[in-house]
């Protein structure tokens, strides 16, 4: 055994031919395309089929996989009558987790050769299994998940408001998505990697992502950080807030990050729509709260804030209710995943890893009537 580091911390586990994470000289990159250019230039659909299929679709194969997508939102009757006998009280991730594994259920993968199939079925389903299920608890209603032919964003913003989103709702969580799609190897894609090198199907593999994206230091901190946010009051009680959990050792989430150094690219971009959301909105607090929130932990901590942190503050100005923040996030790391676990299978070889062994010495069985 050569190298042992906490949490995998700096270990090439593995080559990619999908995302760079601050590398030098490509920073945050999607199959070669930096992620400024794709934010300010492409879709969400785009994306999921450069990430899918490895280069940027034409005018003619981006219309023709929207159509595709559009058409596969159709839940199966089986999944709905789950969906609604699932808890009104359930937290979404589990709802996702749990659809998901329904959806194996019902149409399992039987050859890889259906692998790409099955990832478009869940890019196109997942947005609905959460949505039926939540406008079914929250609100009584069956929706039509099919009924909307836009893209992602603006599909899943009307089904949510029950009316069409403006260009600028539906554009900043367009852009989100694209923020969201992809990380390299992030601990559910990681998540994702390991179970498809066990030669398992496809809805295991997304399972485990789902299950692993839920944790607070994952893809939970952006709820995690609307919870710290939402009740303080201004710049000032924000300051005390953070000097507060920093004195008590708290973490305070959407800061930090395992891979980069000094900031995180995919802020710039999600901080901008957060500022332009929260000028249209007529809301000066939020956004002020959090800037404060920014500058302290810099100056205490050389911490910066990472993509969940204005995301929280993004999708608070969409109206997006914040147990449903995390569950955006699977919907389009979902695109992430699917290539991963393409790539995986692909080259694939069993993944585990070793541990160092810290526990007792060799000793002598005692037989349980003599035991105290
Ligand atoms: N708030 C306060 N302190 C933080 C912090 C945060 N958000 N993130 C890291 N730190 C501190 C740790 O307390 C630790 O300090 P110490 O050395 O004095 O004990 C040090 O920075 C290293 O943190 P550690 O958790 O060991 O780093 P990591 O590389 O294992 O973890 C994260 C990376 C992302 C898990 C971590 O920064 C974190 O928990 N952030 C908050 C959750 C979050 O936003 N997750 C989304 C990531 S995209």
């Amino acid at each position: 055994m050569t190298e042992h580091s906490g949490g995998l911390a700096d270990i090439i586990a593995g080559d990619t031919a999908i995302c760079t994470v601050g590398k030098q000289g490509c920073g945050l990159s999607y199959r070669g395309y930096a992620i400024e250019d794709l934010a300010a230039r492409a879709c969400f659909e785009e994306v999921a089929y450069l990430l899918l299929y490895g280069e940027l679709p034409s005018v003619g194969q981006l219309d023709v996989y929207r159509q595709r997508l559009s058409r596969l939102r159709e839940l199966p009757e089986a999944l709905k009558t789950q969906l609604e006998m699932l808890p009104a009280n359930s937290h979404p991730m589990d709802v996702l987790r749990s659809g998901c594994s329904l959806l194996g259920c019902i149409e399992p993968e039987h050859s890889f050769d259906e692998q790409y199939n099955i990832a478009e079925r869940l890019l196109a389903t997942l947005p609905g299994i959460l949505l039926y299920w939540y406008c079914f608890h929250q609100h009584g209603k069956r929706i039509d998940t099919a009924a909307e032919t836009a893209g992602l964003a603006g599909s899943f913003l009307h089904l949510l408001y029950g009316k069409p989103p403006s260009d600028v709702q539906q554009r900043a969580l367009d852009i989100s998505l694209i923020l969201y799609a992809e990380h390299e190897f992030n601990a559910s894609t990681f998540a994702a990697r390991v179970t498809a090198s066990t030669l398992a199907d496809f809805y295991s593999c997304i399972t485990s992502a789902i299950g692993t994206l839920r944790g607070p230091l994952h893809g939970g901190a952006n709820e995690a950080t609307m919870a710290f946010i939402a009740d303080l009051a201004d710049p000032d009680a924000a300051e005390e807030a953070v000097l507060a959990a920093l004195a008590s050792h708290r973490k305070v989430m959407g800061f930090g990050h395992r891979v980069y150094r000094e900031s995180d690219p995919r802020n710039a971009l999600i901080k901008a729509w957060s500022k332009q959301l929260a000028d249209d909105s007529g809301d000066s607090r939020l956004f002020a709260v959090s800037e404060r929130i920014e500058q302290v932990m810099w100056r205490e901590k050389k911490l910066f804030p990472n993509l969940d942190f204005y995301s929280a503050s993004a999708y608070y100005f969409l109206a997006i209710p914040v147990s449903l923040y995390t569950p955006v996030f699977v919907c389009a790391r979902m695109a992430g995943w699917a290539a991963h676990v393409m790539e995986q299978r692909q080259h694939n070889r069993l993944i585990r890893p070793a541990a160092d062994y810290i526990g007792p010495e060799e000793r002598p069985f005692v037989p349980l009537e003599q035991r105290q």
